[in-house]
């Protein structure tokens, strides 16, 4: 490879149940990015299975390498550094990315760079198109500008960064695509696990987050009113549980405990959970769950005069509502957002590989050594 073409960078991603790998060039344009997703060897159990999950990575973690090599259409000879998602997330699940990021890396003599995931999921919307194959249809997504300008890095920085996963629900200030300092995250439950809860005690399927998008447009919001979490006057973290709790008292009434001495409860009937209940259900916690993000991305942008845009990442920024309440939030406040694209927002390799170009560029190149660890927590 001609040095003046743009590097070749392969990445790896193993963080929980999607194995992945991706073949970016010049830290933007994904050339391939496979996604293996287990989700189907964990839905009887309504949740990731640790150990099963590291397990079908080990199987498939050759096999999604090699498919990712060949659809981008080059040889292992042309990468120029390996990037691999190190933390957080399931450490025997991690460990099998790691291992396998090492040895392309020693066996090819290219450097290794250990990326952050949850830092990867705001360089989603950086790749060229948003990281969608398909030309945009929204001036809103593919690397435009609301004038359908071409994404420029002066023009999006100093901004907000939003991660909103099953792991995670946090706001970031970001200098850069590779600066990035936490200003709030969750204190119980991250977003997305909400969704999934809901859609487990509702006996929806898993993950649940795109089945209740989906029923809660079809639902009346406003059939029940659901608890927002503000927390402190200034506070920038998030709080999910409590809205979780709502939605199942309201879905199956509140757990009365009879008091000794005292009057029986008297019973409260609970109508039963006929699918346009379960839709409402959906909508109405849809709409919190979305309107508490968008309470706290406001408080952001009072709190951090001068951004410029508003970053957003994690599967949960596939969902309709939210992804339609930040564009308007970002029009009242003449702030660009840019969201991922669809095929981008959950767990892939094409932003593992290009948040690791950016930070190879930003070392001069020097990666990490062959001793790179896997971490369970985020660094952030
Ligand atoms: O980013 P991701 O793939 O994994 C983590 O890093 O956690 O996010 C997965 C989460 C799941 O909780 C899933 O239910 C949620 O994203 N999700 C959605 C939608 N699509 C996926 N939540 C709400 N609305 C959606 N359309
Ligand atoms: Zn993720």
């Amino acid at each position: 490879m001609l040095m003046s073409e743009p590097a070749i960078i392969l990445g790896i991603e193993s963080s929980c149940d999607e194995t992945a790998a991706a073949v970016v060039a010049g830290g933007r344009t994904v050339l391939s990015s496979i996604i293996a997703s287990q989700h189907e060897l964990h839905e009887e159990y309504q949740g990731v299975v640790p150990e099963i999950a590291s397990r079908a990575h080990a199987e498939r973690i050759l096999p999604v390498v090699r498919s990712a090599v060949a659809q981008a259409g080059i040889t292992l000879g042309d990468v120029r550094a390996v990037a691999v998602g190190n933390r957080p997330g399931l450490i025997g699940s991690l460990l099998v990315g790691v291992a396998a990021a090492k040895s392309l890396a020693w066996s090819l003599g290219v450097p290794l760079v250990g990326v952050d995931h949850v830092h990867a999921h705001l360089y989603a919307g950086l790749l060229e198109g948003n990281g969608e194959a398909a030309p945009p249809t929204a001036s809103h997504s593919a690397g435009t500008s609301h004038a359908g300008r071409p994404l420029a890095a002066g023009d999006l920085f100093p901004a907000l960064g939003l991660v909103v996963s099953g792991g995670h629900t946090s706001l970031f200030a970001m200098a850069s695509a590779t600066e990035i300092d936490r200003l709030g995250g969750t204190i119980d439950d991250a977003i997305g696990e909400a969704y999934d809860k809901v859609a487990s005690m509702l006996g929806l399927p898993y993950p649940g987050g795109p089945v209740v998008d989906k029923l809660a447009q079809t639902g009346n919001a406003a059939a029940f009113e659901f608890p927002m979490s503000s927390l402190s006057r200034e506070s920038l973290d998030f709080s999910f549980s409590g809205l979780k709790t709502a939605v199942k008292y309201a879905a199956f009434g509140v757990p009365r405990k009879p008091e000794p001495r005292k009057a029986p409860l008297p019973t409260v009937e609970i109508p039963p959970l006929t699918s346009e209940r379960i839709a409402d259900l959906c909508a109405a916690f849809q709409d919190a769950a979305t309107g508490t993000i968008i309470r706290k991305v406001r408080r952001a942008l009072e709190q951090n005069r001068g951004v410029r845009s508003i970053i957003v990442g994690g599967g949960v920024s596939a969902n309709s509502l939210l992804r339609a309440r930040l564009i308007e939030l970002g029009d009242a406040r003449a702030v660009r957002v840019v969201l991922p694209g669809l095929s981008v927002c959950l767990d892939n390799a094409a932003m593992i590989a290009g948040l690791g170009h950016a930070i190879l560029v930003s070392r001069s190149w020097q990666g990490d050594p062959l001793s790179l660890a896997a971490f369970p927590a985020s660094s952030l």
